[in-house]
């Protein structure tokens, strides 16, 4: 029997290309998957009538954009993940739910390696391998770009040559990836990191510097999930959208970072995610409220550290499991509503209210019906200075020496 491999296939030139490629340099028979992550664009049946036009054998679409929202950007979301403090992970949390799908596809088509177009040079190779060695740990991995010599130029020479139905000439100077969580954008004169980006770049964003009317928006929250905008009930996947088109109006999540790749090499991205900032800005205020002090304290360096297993390709480890559960636990309390004004690229809080709010106005008010005993003060303040006191103590003592 001919040997089966399945094909992580966006639509354009490089794994268009890669169907022939790989059957040419493999022998074997090629199955193009697309996942829908809510990357938009074309239509998916377009870029399944295109691989087939290329040569797969099956084409097939998995519709996965409740499935990313529910299971992948709502976990980065309570987690407040942003890589190197800027980077909300926008391709990091689509690659394990690809992989989910190419490794079902396999199966079902009865594949034993799975391919993807990645270079040699990224994280994402990485996300997409490591993640297949643990849901298909017999399934084989290749990427045509990194191991057959697929380069660009003889990627537009064998589309040319075998009249492949895919546009060759437009040519784009970005790597563009992009879903529903947000949209990433490098290569070119980026490369400079000295060299602003160029308006022609964005996507998602408006420029924030002539933004419409300010636009206020309330977010409610149930258990760290936004369940509400403005009152109407919203899935996680409307939330996103419904705030990437009323935060991108206003120019709100354009990041321009030079980040730190998995594989020791510095690069420059840009990145635009109205949806995601806006919501991690909302409930990080609402978790302000919410979650005990130590609590959140130490859940900023567990996000921190989850951001860091994701970035690096560790979606489906054992300690990022261990940490899920960590920050789901502290979500139990994470309800309410969050008032934001999303104005001229600042989506700024300027309201919030919850049931389950530790924020007591006793406790807090400077005015009378105070509830704090100010008298307390002076000894904790005495014994929370003690140590620190006594080692001072020691050191003028052996300085005098
Ligand atoms: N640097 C980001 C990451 O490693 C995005 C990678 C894909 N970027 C792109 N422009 N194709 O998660």
């Amino acid at each position: 029997m001919t040997e089966r491999i399945v094909l992580a296939y966006s639509g354009g030139l490089d794994t268009s290309v890669a169907i022939g490629w790989i059957g040419e340099a493999t022998g074997a028979e090629v199955i193009a998957v697309a996942v829908d992550v809510g990357q938009g664009g074309e239509s998916l049946e377009t870029i399944r009538q295109r691989a087939l036009g290329c040569g797969a054998v099956e084409a097939y679409v998995a519709e996965a954009s409740d499935e990313f929202a529910n299971e992948y950007c709502m976990p980065a979301l309570k987690a407040n993940a942003l890589y190197q403090g800027h980077y909300p992970l926008v391709s990091a949390i689509s690659r394990p739910v690809i992989v989910k799908h190419l490794v079902k596809a396999a199966r079902e088509f009865g594949a034993t390696t799975v391919a993807h177009g990645c270079t040699g040079k990224g994280n994402d190779q990485v996300r997409f391998e490591v993640g297949i060695q643990t849901l298909g740990p017999d399934l084989k991995c290749i990427a045509p770009v990194r191991d057959l010599a697929l380069t660009r130029d003889k990627a537009i020479a064998f589309a040319e040559e075998k009249g492949l139905p895919i546009e060759t000439t437009k040519k784009n100077p970005y790597s563009i990836d992009q879903n529903v969580w947000g949209r990433a954008v490098e290569t070119g004169y980026l490369e400079d990191i000295w060299n602003a980006p160029t308006k022609d770049i964005y996507d998602y964003t408006a420029t924030p510097e002539f933004p419409p009317a300010p636009d206020e928006v309330t977010i409610s929250f149930e258990a760290g999930v936004p369940v509400a905008i403005d009152g109407v009930r919203v899935t996680p996947l409307q939330a996103i959208k419904d705030l990437n088109r009323r935060a991108g109006a206003q120019g709100i999540g354009r990041i321009d970072v030079v980040e730190d790749r998995l594989v020791g090499i510095k690069s420059r991205e840009i990145y635009e995610a109205p949806g995601a900032m806006a919501l991690i800005t909302a409930h990080k205020h609402l978790e302000d409220i919410t979650i005990e002090r130590e609590q959140a304290r130490f859940k900023a360096t567990v996000g921190q550290r989850w951001s860091e297993l994701v970035y690096d390709g560790q979606w489906f480890s054992p300690l990022k499991r261990s940490l899920d559960a960590f920050i789901e636990d502290t979500q139990r309390h994470v309800t309410g509503d969050i008032r934001m004004m999303l104005h001229g690229g600042q989506a700024i809080v300027n309201g919030r209210r919850s049931e389950t709010s530790l924020y007591d106005f006793d406790l807090a008010t400077y005015d009378t019906g105070d509830t704090f005993d100010q008298s307390m003060a002076r000894g904790f303040i005495e014994l929370w200075g003690m140590s620190a006191k006594v080692a001072s103590g020691r050191d003028l003592r052996v300085a005098g020496q």
